[in-house]
């Protein structure tokens, strides 16, 4: 069977490793395994949407197929949910695009800007679907290392000349990293004067533990040079749902709206709806779930005040990217947390060379799981220097 160079070649999804590796763990008769790798919220979606699928799955205009660049219904949702948040014009018929999820978002953004050859921008370490992402549209990824004393900021007279795309994450998985507006603002420019476009995946937002992350729409002559992608996953609980949304320059989303089309074709109508009733709601929910994730920071930061280590307390997003003891990799003291106290972490070098020296704790597990897994931590005394005896 032939099979494509294109899928041949597509970076591994590394993180099939840690779930090889909790695989073998189970296997070997281990009950006790707590998994701090996910990224999967691990809450219910809010009643009020479910509510609103329901209803939404006996209209017979839902059963049918629906517009290839999403509802109106949900394109004028959009539109007004960046009014009143963001306070931001868009423009529901040439500036939004609807698609299933960020991911599809990123997919189709960057195959739809980036030709064989051009140069694709991102802060390492980086969410890896843009590695994938950019080897698809046989783009050249390059990744620069960013730095905590930076407050993981890539330096904007480091991005290169002759990028054709810059592509930025606020809050940050890994990082956690929030970019203020200014920061955005230097970006435009610098895309402005070297004629490269920007994405913006925005996918936590409204997770931002002291401040919240602006959106890089809100930044003036941000939609000259570039669009944000929005995703329902994490915010409303609708990671399985699959819906998210593009906005901003309007040619960019001309050509992405042509890509799509042959590509995804729609969403379901009624999930579609749903998307719809969270985005016009109160936004109460998101404020319900920062306080449950706030309280999940505090229980870590309580765990590494007891292990004596200095936690690495993350701005926004569902994640502490906490430095691993001195003489080991990341892959190596995962291994270890693993094997001694079967508790799952994701190494930073997942999230490229930059992350080398990191690991990756998330916040989307019970405050029990949490604070079993720093027991166990403190227990064996894990996170202390590698004896080189
Ligand atoms: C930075 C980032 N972008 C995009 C996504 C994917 O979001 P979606 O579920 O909307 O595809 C994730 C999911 O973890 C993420 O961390």
């Amino acid at each position: 069977m032939h099979i494509a160079n294109r899928v041949l070649t597509l970076p591994q999804n590394k993180f099939e490793r840690i779930d090889d590796k909790i695989a073998k763990l189970l296997k070997s008769g281990a009950k006790d395994l707590i998994n701090l790798g996910k990224g999967n919220p691990d809450g219910r979606t809010p009643d009020f949407i479910i509510d609103a699928l329901h209803q939404s799955v006996e209209i017979k205009e839902n059963q049918g197929y629906t517009a290839f660049s999403g509802k109106q219904s949900a394109l004028k949702a959009i539109a007004k949910f960046y009014l009143d948040n963001y306070q931001v014009e868009l423009d529901p018929e040439t500036e939004i695009i609807a698609v299933h999820g960020a991911v599809v978002g990123l997919v189709a953004t960057i195959n739809s800007l980036i030709d064989p050859g051009q140069k694709v921008v991102v802060s390492d370490p980086y969410y890896p679907t843009y590695e994938a992402a950019t080897h698809l549209a046989e783009g050249d990824f390059t990744p620069i290392k960013v730095a905590a004393e930076n407050n993981f900021l890539l330096k904007v007279d480091e991005i290169p000349a002759d990028t054709d795309l810059l592509l930025l994450n606020y809050p940050s998985n890994p990082t956690g990293a929030i970019a203020p507006k200014k920061y955005f603002s230097d970006i435009i420019t610098a895309a402005q004067s070297d004629n490269f476009s920007v994405v913006h995946d925005f996918a936590y937002s409204n997770i931002g533990f002291e401040a919240q992350q602006c959106s890089f729409l809100q930044a003036s002559g941000a939609k000259e040079v570039g669009v944000e992608i929005f995703s329902t996953s994490k915010v409303y609980n609708m990671a399985g749902w699959r819906f998210g949304f593009v906005a901003g320059n309007a040619e960019i989303i001309a050509a992405i709206k042509r890509y799509h089309a042959q590509y995804y074709s729609m969403i379901f109508g009624a999930v579609s709806d749903a998307a719809v009733s969270a985005l016009l709601s109160n936004q109460a929910f998101p404020k319900q779930q920062l306080e449950l994730y706030r309280k999940r920071l505090n229980i870590y930061q309580a765990g590494f005040e007891k292990l004596g280590v200095e936690m690495n307390v993350p701005k926004g997003a569902l994640y502490v990217w906490q430095p691993v003891p001195k003489g080991y990799t990341s892959e190596e003291f995962a291994d270890l947390l693993l094997s001694e106290a079967h508790v799952a972490v994701m190494p930073g070098n997942f999230f490229g060379e930059g992350g080398e020296g990191y690991i990756r704790l998330s916040l989307m597990v019970s405050d029990d799981e949490i604070a079993a897994a720093m027991h166990r931590f403190a227990a064996k005394d894990l996170f202390k220097a590698k004896s080189l005896a």
